[in-house]
């Protein structure tokens, strides 16, 4: 990450001990949505990205979480327990190295063998549409808590309940800043995680460890993760096309913060929604004053919930058709982020339509023209969808 070729100064092994310097609600009260603006400070650490690259970050557990998991094992925290040969307490296992907000289903049969005759039951092959709902993460969202109180018979010392967990992953998240506009810093756009299930609340990881726990002085460990297949045309001159809505807009605004200060000559056009306009429009000033000073030739605005009718960002894609297919004609390139399960597939349908509508090719000439030409060929069809 730190320049092209040269080997990355931080990396899993050994990530920068960053400091969380803003953590704004981008999204208004009356919002269904957290997401969140947050600032990671880069300095003194030589770490520097490009535009399109994301940040690794190394989360660590909500302490609550970690107690009600100790008293669920009825142990006291400050038990020795190793973790990859280091000794440590309990207590900061489940902290720092530990995913223990969804269950393994290696530590389900470990339980079954101490005597939880429903999760043997539930184990047995012919059980398996049964045992994906109970560990679902989806459908059940059980956490140690859930199965441990469940199942008050079952005994773990605290070496052998770890030797059962997963190790805590890091998170990634599309960086949504411009070194050349924020040196030392580092800018996320994040969708906050949160849940009920079994009646409690339940919290993603990494998402709710940016808005809730990292604050001050605490540091958490960050790494760059190069997205070469992500990054802005090498001429400055090119047009470019962002569809980006929800979350999905981060690296857009990265591109645009990096086009204005490098004073890039080509058109931005950027698709951005989300479900409420009043709610849920982020980064509305810095993005209406693009389209006043130009930098966005045009930004086409998809409200989802404004009205009966869903409205999504391929439904303007497709109003927009002509336009679209001109610029994809005069070489712009073509960049889409965001949902991968339903959004990213609808706009692969929207931009096969458009070649077919305002470009007359067949339905299979038109997928040739998108997936082979613009995508694998020329690769001016790029995506960053998660
Ligand atoms: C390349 C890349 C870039 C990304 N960029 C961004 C970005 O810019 N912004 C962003 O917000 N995210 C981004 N993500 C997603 C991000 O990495 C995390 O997956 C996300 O923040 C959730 O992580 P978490 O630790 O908070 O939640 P986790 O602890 O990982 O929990 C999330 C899981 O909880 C479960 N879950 C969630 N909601 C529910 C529910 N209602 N009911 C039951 N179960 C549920 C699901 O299984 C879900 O997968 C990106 C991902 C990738 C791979
Ligand atoms: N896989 C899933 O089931 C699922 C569901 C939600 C979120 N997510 C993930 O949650 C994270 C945060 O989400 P986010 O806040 O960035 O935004 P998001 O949930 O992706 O929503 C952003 C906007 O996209 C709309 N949308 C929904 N379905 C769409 C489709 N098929 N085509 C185009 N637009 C569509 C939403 O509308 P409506 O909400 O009004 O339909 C909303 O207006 C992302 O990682 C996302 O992938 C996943």
């Amino acid at each position: 990450m730190s320049t092209e070729h040269a080997k990355p100064l931080y990396n899993a092994k050994n990530p920068f001990q960053a400091t969380h310097t803003v953590n704004i609600k981008l999204t208004g009260p009356a919002s269904e949505k957290d997401t969140r603006h947050h600032e990671i400070s880069l300095a003194g650490s030589g770490l520097t990205y490009e535009v399109g690259d994301a940040l690794a970050l190394k989360a660590t557990n909500d302490p609550e979480l970690v107690e009600l998991t100790i008293q669920a094992l009825g142990a006291k925290g400050d038990e020795p327990v190793k973790v990859k040969e280091v000794e440590k307490p309990l207590r900061e296992a489940l902290f720092r190295d530990y995913q223990i907000h969804f269950i393994e289903k290696k530590f389900l049969a470990k339980a079954a063998e101490k005597g939880a005759a429903k999760l043997a039951e539930l184990l047995k092959p012919e059980n398996a549409a049964a045992l994906t709902e109970y560990t679902s993460a989806r459908n059940a969202s059980r956490d140690y808590v859930d199965v441990l109180r469940e199942f008050p018979e079952v005994k773990f010392t605290p070496q052998e309940f770890c030797d059962q967990l997963r190790a805590l992953a890091i998170r990634l998240y599309s960086i949504s800043s411009s070194l050349k506009a924020h040196p030392e810093s580092v800018h996320l756009t994040v969708a906050t995680v949160r849940w009920n299930a079994h009646g409690r609340q339940r919290n993603g990881v990494c998402s709710t460890f940016l808005a809730d726990r990292w604050s001050g002085d605490t540091t958490a460990g960050v790494f760059g993760q190069m997205q070469k297949h992500f990054r802005l045309p090498e001429d400055p001159n090119t047009p470019v096309i962002m569809v980006g809505p929800g979350t999905g807009v981060a690296p857009f605004r990265a591109f645009l913060e990096d086009r204005e200060a490098t004073g890039a000559k080509g058109r931005n056009w950027l698709f951005f929604g989300d479900q409420r306009r009043e709610q849920d429009f982020f980064y509305r000033d810095q993005f209406e004053g693009w389209v006043k000073n130009g930098l966005l030739s045009r930004l086409d605005l998809a409200f989802s919930r404004d009205q009966a009718e869903k409205v999504y960002v391929q439904h303007r894609m497709a109003e927009a058709g002509a336009e679209l297919w001109k610029w994809l004609n005069e070489g712009a390139y073509f960049y889409v982020c965001g949902d991968k399960n339903r959004m990213a597939a609808d706009v692969h349908a929207a931009l096969i339509a458009i070649a077919q509508k305002h470009g007359g090719k067949t339905e299979e000439e038109a997928k040739a023209f998108i997936e082979e030409g613009l995508m694998k060929t020329e690769k001016r069809y790029r995506r960053d969808v998660y």
